[in-house]
């Protein structure tokens, strides 16, 4: 795993360019995310934590897919139970019994929960879930907090929203985390036509003393429906999510990536008053309920019921977390790199000359490739990474912060650039 080439993945970018439009199909995996020709852009296949690129090059996966591996590429559990379902249909004409029983499974799961709907992708729950709200209250307006996926009523309020009318962002106002008084003036602004309160429960930071239960008393009192949107937190801070870790009951929550481990499926759950909308709104696709899904969520349920998943997962992301942070302060390193998260997740923030950073995390992601660690600047562990893959990945940080230090000594940062400098996937404002 060290002085990996990219040969073969330079070529299928050059294919790509005429063939598929961004050349990937979800921006956080594209190739402006890593240093271009000095990284890899195609991957072949994957198994444990490690991840094969085109090239035949051999990868620690931390990125995971962008979370939803929280077991590993290849469960052996999920893999078994989805191999089962393919041999008894994939997709139905009616509803499923299998789908039936993971509702009943859920709501056992999460004591607020009365009521189960499924979906694909995360943007499903969010968007399924903000559509009954506006249904259930007759109001319009959406306050979020976080990132809550493409469809019009949230990507409008980013800076990529070519394409959503403004009539209709204008009608999602973010707020930021962690500030009641924001929220609460936000609520007093849009007095009588706020639909949900939709949020990320937990970012990369804590909720503040009483904040959560602040958002819940303030949502109850202005009539709108509080939305926990759980596509990062579900099963990453606790295997009943911000609730189990927070004790805060939202009226809906949506849970997607780690809830198939990687195969797609997406839920909102929530109490039987607001959920009993999808009775009347259109919440309706052909793969909704498709049972590959359903089967893999049912063995990720069956995994955290019966083994220590969590602890692990987090005790191993912590050592690689803390082991990090001690690699920044060995290499005085602490004006241009923070770290922000908790074990299970978390990100190594660069600030530099350039205003956010990109430079330096461009050199970090260029320098760490080159010792087999697909570096895309955050950890989000999981079951299948070993101790072994936290001392390689600190003993290559190590040398790569050891570089970073001399050359912003040096004033060199720039010229020790190879490939191109990563981008941003939002612009900023
Ligand atoms: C918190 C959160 N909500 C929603 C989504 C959207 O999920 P998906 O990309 O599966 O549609 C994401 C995706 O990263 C997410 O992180």
């Amino acid at each position: 795993m060290s002085n990996q080439t990219y040969p073969k993945s330079a070529e299928l970018l050059d294919k790509a360019m005429g063939l598929v439009p961004a050349q990937t199909q979800t921006f956080s995996k594209g190739w402006t995310q890593y240093p271009k020709g000095v990284s890899p852009v195609f991957a072949t296949r994957a198994d444990g934590g490690y991840v094969w690129d085109a090239d035949g090059n051999k990868f620690i996966d931390w990125p995971m897919a962008l979370g939803p591996l929280l077991l590993g590429h290849n469960n052996a559990t999920v893999n078994d139970a989805v191999a089962k379902q393919l041999d008894n249909g994939i997709a139905f004409s009616l509803p499923t019994v299998g789908e039936l029983a993971l509702a009943e499974r859920l709501v056992d799961w999460f004591p607020y929960a009365d009521r189960v709907r499924f979906g694909k992708n995360g943007s499903d729950a969010t968007s399924g879930a903000v559509r009954a709200a506006r249904a259930f209250t007759g109001r319009s307006t959406i306050l979020c907090c976080g990132y809550h996926g493409w469809q019009d009523w949230f990507i409008g309020t980013t800076t990529r929203n070519g394409g959503v009318p403004s009539a209709m962002a204008e009608l999602t106002k973010p707020f930021p985390y962690n500030d009641i008084e924001a929220l609460g003036e936000l609520l007093a602004a849009h007095q009588g036509d706020v639909a949900a309160v939709i949020m990320e429960p937990m970012g990369l930071v804590e909720p503040g003393p009483g904040y959560l239960e602040a958002v819940r008393q303030l949502a109850t009192q202005h009539g709108a429906v509080l939305i926990f949107d759980e596509c990062w937190t579900g099963f990453r801070i606790h295997a009943q999510g911000a609730f189990g870790k927070f004790g805060v009951a939202p009226d809906m929550a949506c849970f997607g990536k780690a809830l198939g481990n990687g195969v797609p499926i997406s839920v909102v759950i929530g109490t039987a008053e607001v959920m009993e909308t999808f009775e009347e709104i259109f919440f309706s696709f052909t793969f909704g309920g498709d049972m590959l899904g359903i089967a893999a969520a049912g063995a990720v349920l069956d995994v955290l019921e019966s083994q220590p998943v969590l602890a692990e997962v987090d005790a191993l992301g912590r050592s690689l977390m803390d082991g990090t942070a001690d690699l920044v302060a060995d290499h005085d390193l602490g004006d241009h790199i923070a770290l922000s998260g908790y074990g299970a997740r978390h990100f190594l923030v660069f600030s530099g000359d350039d205003a956010d950073g990109m430079i330096l995390k461009t050199l970090f992601q260029q320098e760490a490739m080159k010792a087999g660690i697909l570096a895309a600047g955050w950890h989000a562990s999981s079951w299948a990474h070993t101790d072994d893959d936290v001392q390689h990945t600190l003993r290559a940080y190590d040398g790569v912060f050891g570089d970073l230090a001399r050359w912003i000594g040096a004033g060199t940062l720039s010229e020790n650039i190879h490939g191109e400098r990563v981008q941003s996937v939002f612009r900023k404002p």
